[in-house]
C-alpha cells in the first residue's frame, strides 16, 4: 500500500520536518572508512534527511540502515553526487559532449551514469548544468552545453531522460537536478560566484529556457545559482523561483539549494543572520538546505518569532517526502545499490562519445596520420596525463584509469615508434627542458603537441583572466614549430582543455589543431582513432572560439546594432586591433570529407503562427571519406517591434553519407518557435519577412538562404 505521506507528515516533529530539509556532506568519499562522526548520531535524531558526495553500495546501504531502522520515522536518505559526466566511467565534459550534437549520444551517456550511480547507492545526481555559457574566462563553460539556448534545451531534455529513465523508481534511475538557475554563465568579468545583470529579455530568451525545458521533461530538482541576480541572490529569489518556476512553469519539483548558499545570504549582505537567511529561503521556495544549517539553526527561530508558518516548512517536506517516495526510497535500504565499486561498464559507449566530441579545428593535410608514419615525436605536458583526461568533476572514476594520448597512440600504430616528452609541466617548466625535446623532434617524421590546461584549471572556482597556454607550453610549442618548419616535418597540436584558448600564432603556423577538451576514460584512444581516420571527426563547436579575450562575451546570435560591421566603413561595429569574427565560429568543425549544400527549399512562401513549417535541404559528400555532416537551421526576424538576433538556432541535423554519395535532410519547425519577447516582453508573433539560412555552422557567408512571410495571425 502506498505509504500516505500527508499521515507520515502529521506525525513528523518540527525538528524531523527540518531535517528532511537539510542535506550533510558525508565526511569523506565512503569508498574510504564509513562515515563517523556526527552525520550519524543527526540521522539516528531525524535531523538530516539526505546526504551528498558519498558513494558505495555497502556504506550507503549501511547509511540507509541507520536511516530507516535507528531513527524514530525510519525515513530513507537522498543520497547527492555530483556526476556531471559519468560516475564510474567518465565520459567528456558536457562542454566536450555538446558538440557532438547528438542528443541521442547525450542521453545514452546519463544513463549509463544514472546506472553506475544507482547501483553505487547514489539517488540524486548534481546535474545536468544548463548554464549558458559566453564567456570562456569562466570555468564552468565546462560543465555545460556552451553558448546557445536552443542546444542547452536539447540537451537538457536528453540528460533528464538518461538520468531519470521512464520512472524514478526503476532501481538504475536517479533524480536528475537541472542547475544553476539563473543566468550564472553571466558572471561579471567571468568570475566566478561574481554578479550577473542581465536584462529581462536575456533571461526570457537565453538563460532560463533550458530551466523549461528541463521541467517539461520532469526534472525531480531544480538547484538555484550562488550568485546574486541585479542584486537579488538566486538562492532568495522569490520572483524567480516561486513567481517563475513554480507558479509560471507549475514546477512541483524540489528546490535544492547550492553548498552552504543559505548561509551565504549573509556573505551576500541580505541577511543580518541564519534566521534571515532561513526565512529569505523559505519564503523564495527553498525546500533542501545543501550544508549551511540555517533550516536546522534558523527555522525554529524563524518559527517562534512568526517570520513563517509551519505550514510553509509543511509544504518543503512534503516535496521532498513526494520524491523520496517516487525514487521508491521507502522501499528498502538497497534501492538500486548492488555492488561495491566496480570497473568501467562502458568503455565502448566512453571511446564513442570521446571520438564524436572531438572537434577537428585546423587541417592542412597533415591529418588523417600517414598509416605509413614511424617516427612520431609526442611533445608535450598532456601527452602522458591520465589523470587529466577525467577533467573537472570527475566524480566516482579513477583518475588515473583513463587512456591517456601516448598510450591511446601506441595501442593504434603498433608499428611506429612513438618518442616521447613532456617538454615542459602544464603550468611551469623550464628552458632546458624544452631543448631536451627538441632531439625527439629533429629525429621525427611528424610532431604532436599535446598542449592544453589542467584538469583543475576549468570547473568551479576556476575562472581566468588570460585564454593562453598556462606555464611555457607556447615557447616549448615555438621551438617545435620552429624546428618543424626548419627540417620539414608537420606539426599537430592538441589542445585538451576545458575552454577555448585564445591561440591565434598556433592556428596560424601548426599544420592541424584539434580540440581535444576532457574526453574522459577512453580519451587516448578516441584521439588516436580520429587522428588516424579510424573515425572521421564529426565534433562541431558548441560555443564560439574567441581570438582574443577582449571580444568575451562573444556569441553568433548576436543583434545587428545600427551598424553592422563592415569592412569598409570605419563607423561600424568593430575592433581596431583585433578581427571582429571568432577565430572559429559556432559549429565550426572539420572533417576529413568535404560536404557541400544544395537546393535549400521550404514547403511553403508564408505562414500563420499556427503553421508548422518544412525545410529540406541536399548534402553532398565529395569524399575521400565516408562522413557525418552536421547541418545546422538557423532563422532571422528582419523586421520586429524590437531588434533581433542576426541568426538564431531552430534546429541541427546530421546526415552520415558515403564517400560521392548525397542525400537529403529535413526540418519540420513550428512557426510558434518563431515567437519572441516583445518590448513589454509578453510573448509576441509578428508578421513580417524571416529569413532562414542553413550551414555547417554560424557564419552566414557559406549560409544557403531563403525567405518566408509570416502573416497575421
Ligand atoms: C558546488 C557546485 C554545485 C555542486 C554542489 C555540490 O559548489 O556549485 O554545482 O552540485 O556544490 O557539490
Amino acid at each position: 500500500m502506498a505509504l500516505d505521506l500527508k499521515t507520515l507528515l502529521a506525525a513528523m516533529t518540527l525538528e524531523e520536518k527540518i531535517g528532511q530539509l537539510t542535506m550533510a556532506a558525508g565526511s569523506y568519499a565512503v569508498t574510504g572508512p564509513i562515515i563517523g562522526g556526527d552525520v550519524e548520531a543527526a540521522i539516528r535524531a531525524g535531523r538530516v534527511g539526505s546526504l551528498l558526495n558519498l558513494w558505495g553500495a555497502t556504506e550507503i546501504a549501511a547509511i540507509q540502515k541507520i536511516a530507516m531502522e535507528e531513527s524514530r520515522l525510519g525515513i530513507p536518505l537522498i543520497v547527492g553526487f555530483d556526476v556531471l559526466h559519468g560516475h564510474r566511467t567518465i565520459f567528456p565534459i558536457p562542454l566536450a559532449e555538446a558538440c557532438a550534437f547528438d542528443p541521442a549520444l547525450w542521453k545514452a551517456t546519463a544513463r549509463a551514469a544514472a546506472g553506475e550511480a544507482a547501483a553505487d547507492g547514489v539517488s540524486m545526481v548534481f546535474a545536468p548544468m544548463l548554464d549558458i555559457a559566453r564567456d570562456p574566462r569562466w570555468g564552468r563553460i565546462a560543465e555545460g552545453a556552451g553558448e546557445d539556448p536552443f542546444v542547452t534545451c536539447e540537451f537538457a531534455k536528453a540528460k533528464i531522460a538518461g538520468f531519470q529513465g521512464e520512472d524514478l523508481a526503476d532501481p538504475a534511475a536517479v533524480a536528475a537536478v537541472a542547475k544553476h538557475f539563473c543566468a550564472y554563465g553571466a558572471a561579471e568579468g567571468g568570475r566566478d560566484y561574481a554578479s550577473a545583470d542581465v536584462s529581462e529579455r536575456a533571461l526570457h530568451e537565453i538563460y532560463m529556457p533550458p530551466f523549461a525545458a528541463a521541467i517539461e521533461a520532469g526534472c525531480a530538482a531544480i538547484m538555484p545559482a550562488f550568485m546574486d541576480l541585479a542584486g537579488v541572490p538566486m538562492t532568495a529569489h522569490q520572483p524567480l523561483l516561486r513567481g517563475w518556476l513554480r507558479e509560471a512553469q507549475r514546477f512541483e519539483g524540489v528546490i535544492v539549494s547550492d553548498y552552504n548558499a543559505l548561509a551565504e545570504l549573509m556573505q551576500h549582505g541580505v541577511a543580518a543572520d541564519l534566521t534571515a537567511a532561513a526565512v529569505l529561503a523559505l519564503r523564495a521556495g527553498v525546500d533542501i538546505d545543501m550544508m549551511s544549517s540555517a533550516y536546522a539553526d534558523g527555522l525554529p527561530q524563524a518559527l517562534a518569532r512568526g517570520l513563517v508558518a509551519e505550514e510553509e516548512i509543511d509544504a518543503c517536506v512534503h516535496r521532498v517526502l513526494k520524491l523520496k517516495q517516487r525514487l521508491g526510497l521507502f522501499d528498502g535500504v538497497l534501492r538500486g545499490a548492488r555492488r561495491q565499486g566496480g570497473d568501467s561498464a562502458e568503455p565502448a559507449l566512453a571511446r564513442d562519445a570521446a571520438r564524436r566530441s572531438i572537434v577537428l579545428l585546423t587541417n592542412h593535410g597533415a591529418l588523417p596520420l600517414s598509416p605509413t608514419l614511424r617516427k612520431i615525436a609526442l611533445i608535450g605536458p598532456l601527452a602522458e596525463a591520465a589523470g587529466e583526461m577525467d577533467g573537472p568533476w570527475g566524480a566516482a572514476g579513477d583518475r588515473n584509469d583513463a587512456v591517456s594520448i601516448l598510450n591511446g597512440l601506441k595501442a593504434a600504430l603498433p608499428a611506429a615508434e612513438i618518442f616521447y616528452a613532456a617538454g615542459v609541466a602544464i603550468k611551469e617548466g623550464d628552458a632546458a627542458s624544452i631543448a631536451e625535446a627538441m632531439p625527439l623532434c629533429a629525429e621525427a617524421e611528424l610532431i604532436i603537441l599535446c598542449l592544453g590546461e589542467s584538469a583543475e584549471m576549468s570547473g568551479e572556482a576556476a575562472s581566468r583572466a588570460e585564454l593562453g597556454l598556462p606555464g611555457r607550453q607556447r615557447e616549448l610549442a615555438e621551438a617545435a614549430l620552429d624546428l618543424g618548419q626548419k627540417l620539414g616535418r608537420p606539426v599537430v597540436a592538441l589542445l585538451s582543455s576545458g575552454r577555448p584558448l585564445t591561440l591565434p600564432w598556433l592556428f596560424e603556423r601548426a599544420d592541424a589543431v584539434v580540440a581535444t577538451w576532457f574526453l574522459g576514460a577512453e580519451a587516448g584512444h578516441a584521439i588516436a582513432d580520429v587522428l588516424t581516420a579510424r573515425f572521421n571527426p564529426v565534433g562541431r563547436l558548441a560555443l564560439s572560439w574567441p581570438r582574443a579575450v577582449g571580444q568575451i562575451p562573444i556569441y553568433y546570435a548576436r543583434r545587428p546594432t545600427g551598424r553592422p560591421f563592415a569592412a569598409e566603413d570605419h563607423y561600424t561595429t568593430k575592433y581596431i586591433d583585433c578581427a571582429v569574427e571568432p577565430q572559429f565560429p559556432f559549429g565550426h568543425g572539420l572533417s576529413y570529407s568535404r560536404f557541400s549544400l544544395e537546393k535549400f527549399a521550404a514547403g511553403r512562401q508564408s505562414f500563420r503562427s499556427g503553421d508548422t513549417l518544412h525545410f529540406s535541404v541536399e548534402v553532398h559528400n565529395h569524399g575521400p571519406f565516408d562522413g557525418e555532416a552536421t547541418v545546422f537551421l538557423f532563422a532571422h526576424d528582419l523586421v520586429a517591434s524590437v531588434a533581433r538576433p542576426v541568426l538564431e538556432l531552430k534546429r541541427f541535423g546530421k546526415i552520415a553519407l558515403p564517400a560521392g554519395e548525397s542525400g537529403a535532410l529535413c526540418f519540420a519547425l513550428a512557426a510558434s518557435e518563431l515567437a519572441f519577447r516583445g518590448a513589454d516582453f509578453q510573448p509576441c508573433f509578428e508578421p513580417g519577412a524571416f529569413a532562414f539560412s542553413v550551414g555547417f555552422d554560424a557564419d552566414p557567408s557559406r549560409h544557403r538562404k531563403l525567405t518566408l512571410e509570416a502573416l497575421e495571425r
